[in-house]
C-alpha cells in the first residue's frame, strides 16, 4: 500500500489509499486535511492505516499542530485512528454533532469531544481562511450519527461515504460518478434506504457545492449539486 497526496482546492488536500482488496476492482480510502491556522482532518482511517496517514499528514502540517479530527459516522475507516491523532497532537480535540457524542464519542474519545451545533442558526467552525458548517444527517448514508461538513470559502462538501465508487481513480473528476456510485450501493447495500434519504441529498444540494470530496473514490468537481440530485432519484428508483 502507499499513501498519495493530491490537493483538490486550496489548502484542501485528499490523502488517499488505494487496497487490492474490498471489491475486486479495489478500493479507495481517503482523509481530507485542510491545512489552516486550525488545522482539520476529515476521517482519520482505520488503526491499521495509522503510520500511512499520519505520515501523509505530516507532510502538509506538522502533526502536533493539527486542531481538529472530524468524521461522518461512527466505523472503522472514519474514526478508527482518532484517538491515535489525539496522542500525537496535544492540542486536538474529535468534533461532531450533540447526537454523536451522547451516543458514543464521549465514552469512546481519550479527551472530551467538541459537540458542534448544526442547524441554520449555527456559526460555522472559523479555522482561519476556512468556514465549515456542519450538517446532521441522520441515516445519510447510513449510522444514526451520521453527519457531514461543508467548506464555505471552496465550496466543497465533504461527503462521506455518499458516492463511493470503487477501483483505481484519479484525485479528481470533473466526469459523473453517480453511475458508478449506484452500481457499487448495489454491490454493498451501505446506504439506509429510508423516507428522509431523497429530502436530505436535496438539502445537500442546495448547499450547490462545486468539489464533492468523497471518502471511497475520486473527488469530483463541477456541478456538485447536479450530481446529488441524480444520486437522489437513482436511490427513488430502488
Ligand atoms: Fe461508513
Ligand atoms: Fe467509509
Amino acid at each position: 500500500m502507499n499513501t498519495s497526496v493530491a490537493e483538490i482546492g486550496p489548502d484542501v488536500f485528499r490523502i488517499s489509499t488505494w487496497v487490492d482488496a474490498v471489491t475486486p476492482d479495489g478500493f479507495t480510502f481517503n482523509q481530507f486535511l485542510i491545512r489552516d491556522e486550525q488545522p482539520f482532518l476529515f476521517h482519520t482511517g482505520m488503526r491499521s492505516l495509522f503510520p500511512l496517514v499520519s505520515e501523509a499528514v505530516a507532510r502538509l502540517i506538522a502533526l502536533e499542530d493539527l486542531r481538529w479530527v472530524a468524521f461522518g459516522h461512527v466505523e472503522a475507516d472514519e474514526c478508527g485512528s482518532m484517538n491515535r491523532f489525539l496522542a500525537a497532537a496535544p492540542t486536538a480535540s474529535v468534533i461532531h454533532g450533540e447526537l454523536a457524542c451522547t451516543l458514543s464519542l464521549n465514552d469512546m474519545c481519550d479527551r472530551p469531544p467538541v459537540a458542534v451545533p448544526s442547524g441554520p442558526e449555527a456559526q460555522p467552525l472559523d479555522i482561519g481562511s476556512h468556514r465549515l458548517r456542519f450538517l446532521s444527517t441522520p441515516h445519510v448514508p447510513h449510522n444514526w450519527e451520521a453527519g457531514l461538513w461543508f467548506e464555505e470559502e471552496t465550496r466543497t462538501l465533504f461527503a462521506g461515504d455518499l458516492l463511493t465508487h470503487t477501483g483505481h481513480c484519479p484525485a479528481i473528476t470533473d466526469s459523473d460518478v453517480v453511475d458508478a456510485a449506484l452500481a457499487a450501493d448495489g454491490m454493498f447495500h451501505a446506504t439506509a434506504l429510508t423516507k428522509e434519504l431523497g429530502s436530505t441529498l436535496d438539502d445537500l444540494a442546495a448547499l450547490d457545492p462545486r468539489t464533492l470530496a468523497i471518502m471511497h473514490g475520486a473527488s469530483y468537481e463541477g456541478d456538485g449539486a447536479g450530481q446529488l440530485r441524480a444520486l437522489a432519484r437513482g436511490y427513488a428508483a430502488m
